[in-house]
């Protein structure tokens, strides 16, 4: 077919021509569109779906004649409405009456058999209960030509042109081997935003400033209530038919029926839709759905249970706008709303400040709900949430409980702005945010809420490697509060130890024995076990190598630091910062009294270097050439930069060059800088 258009080009193609060419296209496209957006499985390439896309608009606007109103062009969105015209709907469109409970949905089938005067089975579909917007398509022969909203069930809003937009409600029904289609048929269902299409629109909402959806819901809502259709083109929106309104020229006799139907005509029907023999089964089925609910990739919010003969639907008539022969059995929310009584603040383990919301409780995901963690103060300030709020809280299957958005219409003017503390609530310590970083951190030492982590790092087998002392000791040392710091730790008593669950005489000991071990640590191991931020083990190594001793550590200042080789500006703050903290020199200090190590070994300072000289080429993995050199220096020896006759060892590093060459020339040792270690006892 393509032959066609290459050969003869659309210059030389008269109206009959383009004629059967347009039905052809629109044929091919319409199909492709089917597999694509009702069925879920793409037929086409995107390239080959675009190439026909062209070709048929290139035609279509050779002969604007020839464009109808169900051509496949037609779903881009026209130009802007005043406003939406008022559709009254044919058959009213009537709400559910919801049940929560097992009992309610046995009572309903009591209901309805009695009311039917029978006792046999009632037989029932049970469909999934999307969470969207409702709306109703016009097909008049066979072409989509009015849609419009629910609205309040007798008067909608006119949103052809957007519902034209969404590629799942199909412009014109199947026809091909089938029966004739309807003169009249109202098809009736839900336009909703996929979990992963809604998180997609308002990542990208985000991005560019605009108020984020709470959720799929109102995402669909909005976007099908747009007075610009363009907008709407813009969201990825679909659809769930799920019944018909007023229809002429067809016949049913049951809603399974009318389900199969639709789907066959190209509609797109839910595929966890059931067809039950009793309500035994509905109940079966409706466990099956809600197990699947979460990996759903829609939002549904319960079932709908429907009488299947349309007959029996008849006789049992509507009572208050809501059928006697459906219901809707739902699920636990995900969403509620509800207010913000108080911020408070929370000290994580590793210091971080996390606001916290105190809400009046709800329930919410089968949970009653008081607190939401707020991340941030970023957080916050993007959502403006404040104090006295009403706001959307959310939680779904086993996540922790969020605070999607205030509302801000509830607004009364009485609701406060949270500020960040500048001091830590629960220790008192500063609280510091560093550039670029959501996160407030509390810089105490002594802050009980870091305490337990802080204790697990310093007695952890890399850092003070304190035997015995683990975890759920640690915490129970906290709880009890034998320890407020990690100095405390050293004035434990082996019936201190012994008081704590769990822990026989022996133990206790054990432990009183390892925390005594524990003092002989080397400082570079003090300096790690410290927990200074960004400080890790190879940093305590450079510091210590560099200074020496813990005095020296705790006066430098961030200039002397940064000349340190792989101390960077940033490090250099952060271990100011550490050492300014009245608190952390005060812990310091009681651990030099407690006889913690804070010098270096005296091994180290043995001269067994003396006369021995040392010749550095390449770069060293584990040290800077000036550690490296003043290593050597304190144990004696020299360090020079040529090799010569008199040269005892050249250390090469990774690329060494032409000192190695002389060195084995003149017989020189040559170490790696393993052996280097070695040699050193490192
Ligand atoms: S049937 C008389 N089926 O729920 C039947 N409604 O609470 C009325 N809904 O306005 C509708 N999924 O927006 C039906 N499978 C489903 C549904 C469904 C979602 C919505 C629909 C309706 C509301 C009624």
């Amino acid at each position: 077919m393509r032959e066609f258009s290459r050969n003869k080009g659309l210059g030389g193609m008269n109206r009959e021509e383009a004629k059967v060419r347009i039905e052809k296209l629109r044929e091919e496209i319409n199909e492709a569109n089917y597999y694509y957006y009702v069925l879920d499985s793409p037929r086409l390439s995107d390239a080959a779906y675009d190439r026909l896309m062209r070709e048929l608009q290139k035609i279509e606007g050779k002969f604007p004649g020839l464009v109808t109103p169900d051509s496949p062009t037609q779903r881009v969105g026209a130009a802007p409405l005043e406003e939406f015209e008022t559709v009254t709907h044919t058959v009213p469109m009537l709400s559910l009456n919801n049940a929560f409970e097992e009992e309610e949905v046995r009572e309903f089938d009591q209901r309805v058999k009695k009311l039917l005067k029978t006792d046999r089975d009632i037989e029932y579909v049970i469909e999934p209960k999307l969470d969207g917007l409702a709306v109703e398509l016009v097909y008049l022969d066979g072409m989509f030509t009015i849609g419009s909203t629910r609205g309040d069930g007798v008067n909608g809003e006119n949103v052809t042109q957007n519902l034209k937009t969404i590629h799942a409600i199909p412009l014109q029904m199947v026809k091909k081997e089938l029966k004739k289609v309807p003169n009249r048929l109202e098809v009736r269902g839900e336009v909703y935003l996929g979990k992963k299409e809604f998180k997609e629109l308002n990542r990208r909402r985000e991005e560019s400033g605009e108020p984020l959806f709470a959720n799929p819901r109102n995402a669909a809502a909005g976007s099908c209530r747009q007075l610009d259709s363009r907008v709407t083109a813009q969201r990825p929106l679909s659809i769930f038919c799920y019944g018909i309104g007023a229809v002429e020229g067809w016949d049913f006799t049951s809603h399974w029926d009318i389900l199969q139907t639709l789907r066959k005509r190209g509609f797109k029907v839910n595929q966890e839709s059931r067809l039950c023999r009793n309500i035994d089964e509905v109940l079966e089925e409706y466990t099956k759905i809600k197990k699947k609910r979460e990996s759903l990739g829609y939002e549904i919010d319960g079932t709908v249970i429907k009488v299947n003969r349309i007959d029996l639907q008849e006789k049992l008539g509507t009572i208050s706008r809501s059928p006697r022969w459906a219901l809707a059995y739902k699920f636990e929310a995900h969403q509620e709303t509800t207010v913000i009584e108080d911020i408070i603040v929370q000290v994580g383990r590793t210091g971080t400040l996390t606001p916290v919301a105190i809400m009046k409780p709800v329930r919410v995901g089968g949970a009653e709900v008081s607190r939401a963690t707020l991340h941030n103060m970023d957080e916050i300030e993007k959502k403006d949430i404040r104090i006295g709020d009403t706001v959307v809280v959310q939680r779904a299957g086993d996540v922790i409980p969020e605070v999607v958005m205030a509302i801000k219409e509830k607004r009364t003017g009485k609701e406060k702005k949270f500020v960040m503390p500048d001091w830590c609530p629960v220790c008192g310590s500063e609280v510091m945010r560093e550039e670029g970083e959501a996160a407030h951190r509390c810089l105490g030492m002594s802050c009980s809420a870091k305490l337990k982590e802080s204790i697990k790092h310093f007695a952890s087998k890399r850092a003070m490697d304190i035997e015995g002392l683990g975890d759920k000791l640690i915490d129970q040392l906290v709880e009890k509060g034998l320890v407020k710091d990690v100095a405390d730790l050293y004035s434990l008593s082996k019936d201190d130890l012994a008081s704590l669950e769990r822990m026989a005489d022996k133990s206790a000991l054990n432990i009183i024995n390892a925390l005594n071990e524990s003092k002989n640590a080397s400082l570079e191991k003090v300096v790690y076990a410290l927990g200074i931020r960004h400080v890790g083990e190879h940093l305590a190594k450079v510091l210590v190598d560099h200074l020496g001793s813990m005095e020296k550590l705790t006066a430098a200042t961030e200039e002397e630091l940064t000349q340190i080789r792989e101390v960077g500006p940033e490090v250099a703050t952060s271990i100011r910062k550490f050492f300014q903290q009245k608190g952390n020199l005060r812990v310091i200090e009681r651990l030099a009294k407690a006889g913690v190590r804070f010098e270096q070994p005296v091994a180290r300072k043995k001269k067994d270097m003396e006369g021995k000289t040392f010749v550095f080429t390449g770069s060293l993995a584990t040290f800077t050439r000036e550690e490296a050199e003043r290593l050597v220096e304190e144990r004696g020896g020299k360090a020079s930069s040529s090799v010569s006759r008199k040269t005892d060892y050249v250390v090469t590093g990774d690329t060494a060059g032409s000192k190695m060459d002389k060195a084995k020339e003149l017989g020189v040792t040559v170490l790696s800088e393993k052996e280097f270690r070695k040699l050193l006892g490192i």
